[in-house]
């Protein structure tokens, strides 16, 4: 038998685990969010998210993954084989995930080469959909590849590749030894250069003053729990994967604890330098915060960039603040990919070099579609189905299957065996009761609003294709690979 790969030091299994967390979702979606709903307020229902559910349930998740080690569908059909599923399922959102995250990255490293000489122009909006993505019209309109973008996403897939084929320690472990010390550093500079800016206290007098009535709005608590999985990387089989990694004796609880802290302090952090900058633009254009802000994509390469024209030394700053989106998005993909790669290294009983390579050259091929013209009207889609469909709805199924289907005392005492700090009673009932009451109520919400309005207005046929064939595809497809799994061991024992 095989001997398990492991972390070769706690430290880098932190590190490697807060490389998870820490990634695009922080940098550019936590400050319009927070924004967004409540300003300073939202960080009451953030906090309470990331205490009765984010901390919880990746302890939790440490939990199973260090007690039954294995890939996703490993341990969840040594849980009860019929619920292999799903593992795949969880298995299947994050390839996809990873072929449209990379793209991203693959944007951030064409507009760290940009920053240099501010290539995106005055005028950054024209230049980012209509020069650099050369957007069509609907999703269905491809128009073939973005040679420029195919490169650069291939260039992220390339530097992946490199990590993971080198193993969890020598690879996942080492890399995020140098990532994570290296964006931290980074951020702390453009962030204390961006907090002298004229106008920043405006900006972040924005972000921080408080509309504590957004606290009677529930959307603004289901935005605070959305934000607290897709930032935690829980719920999509990654710290799952990670902490099958761990040896016997490593704390769980403090791990989480530690993880779950680093992640929302640099949220606050990206907060702290992305308003800090849309205040100085607001300053110089004698406007309203409001009237510079933008959500999603448009933050960081169209808002920024624009900022990022008007400042003091723009070509350092720019190429600083890109290689932060760099190396924060690479550090999440690396585990997004491992997901996978540790499932098929186990159910095709293969070499790790071989899955991983095996791995990237499907998501290169298969990803292309978000390097073509329409790609990032497709990656909107893709990403609101699955986020919503995909992370939501399968870690609801998942903390119901371990807290209520499983028993989950032998999770707690598993976890307090080796943890300084003890999980009781109130662990209990924040994963029993507060988030799958709160994950069951956004899940059905969410299925209410996108089956009554058709997201984002776009084509019924391109929601269809994208949207639900894909998220229905991938359940259907779990369970096909349960069915083969049972098959080959001859049903279920
Ligand atoms: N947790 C990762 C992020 O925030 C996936 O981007």
């Amino acid at each position: 038998m095989k001997t398990r790969e492991q972390w070769g030091s706690r430290v880098g299994f932190v590190l490697a685990a807060i490389g998870s967390a820490i990634g695009l979702g922080n940098i550019w979606r936590f400050p319009y969010v927070a924004y967004e709903n409540g300003g300073g307020a939202f960080f009451i229902p953030y906090l309470f998210a990331m205490l009765t559910a984010g901390i919880p349930f990746m302890i939790l998740e440490f939990g199973a993954g260090s007690k039954l080690k294995g890939s996703a569908p490993k341990i969840f059909s040594r849980l009860s084989p019929r619920w292999e599923w799903l593992g795949w399922w969880q298995i299947l959102v994050s390839f996809t995930i990873s072929i449209y995250y990379v793209a991203v990255v693959g944007w951030s490293i064409s507009y760290f080469f940009l920053a240099f000489n501010q290539g995106w122009g005055t005028d950054t909006g024209t230049y980012f959909f209509k020069s650099y993505l050369m957007l069509s019209d609907s999703p269905m309109d491809f128009k073939g590849l973005r040679w420029p973008i195919m490169a650069a996403v291939a260039g992220a897939w390339f530097i992946c590749w490199v990590v993971l084929f080198k193993g969890v320690k020598k690879g996942i472990e080492a890399a995020s030894k140098i990532f994570m010390p290296v964006l931290f550093i980074l951020v702390l500079i453009i962030t204390g250069r961006a907090i002298f800016l004229e106008g920043a206290a405006g900006g972040l007098n924005w972000m921080f003053a408080p509309d504590f009535s957004k606290l009677l709005d529930v959307k603004v608590w289901v935005a605070a729990y959305g934000q607290i999985f897709f930032s935690l990387s829980i719920g999509f089989a990654i710290m799952l994967t990670y902490s099958s990694y761990l040896p016997e004796d490593a704390d769980m609880a403090n791990n989480g604890f530690i993880t779950a802290f680093a992640n929302c302090g640099f949220s606050i952090l990206c907060g702290v330098l992305v308003f800090s900058v849309l205040g100085n633009m607001a300053a110089q254009q004698g406007v309203g915060v409001d009237k510079v802000v933008s959500s999603g994509v448009g933050l960081a390469f169209v808002t920024i960039p624009k900022a990022i024209n008007s400042l003091p030394g723009p070509a350092l700053f720019g190429t600083l603040f890109f290689l932060a989106l760099i190396f924060a998005g690479l550090s999440s993909m690396v585990s997004i990919c491992e997901v996978s790669i540790a499932s098929l290294m186990e159910k095709f009983d293969i070499s790790r070099k071989k899955a991983v390579t095996i791995y990237c050259l499907v998501g290169i091929v298969s990803g292309a579609i978000f390097a073509s013209h329409s790609g990032l009207l497709v990656l909107d889609i893709v990403d609101r189905f699955i986020n919503n469909f995909g992370v939501l709805a399968g870690g609801l199924v998942e903390i119901i299957f371990l807290t209520w289907v499983c028993k989950l005392d032998v999770f707690k005492e598993h976890i307090n065996k080796t943890s300084d700090f003890r999980v009781g009673g109130l662990w209990v009932f924040c994963l029993k009761f507060i988030t799958p009451a709160v994950l069951g109520y956004m899940s059905i919400k969410n299925l209410i609003g996108d089956l009554s309005t058709p997201y984002g207005g776009y084509p019924a046929l391109s929601l269809a294709i994208f949207g639900w064939l894909m998220v229905i595809g991938i359940v259907v497809l779990s369970f096909i690979f349960q069915a083969h799994s049972l098959k080959q061991r001859g049903g279920v024992q």
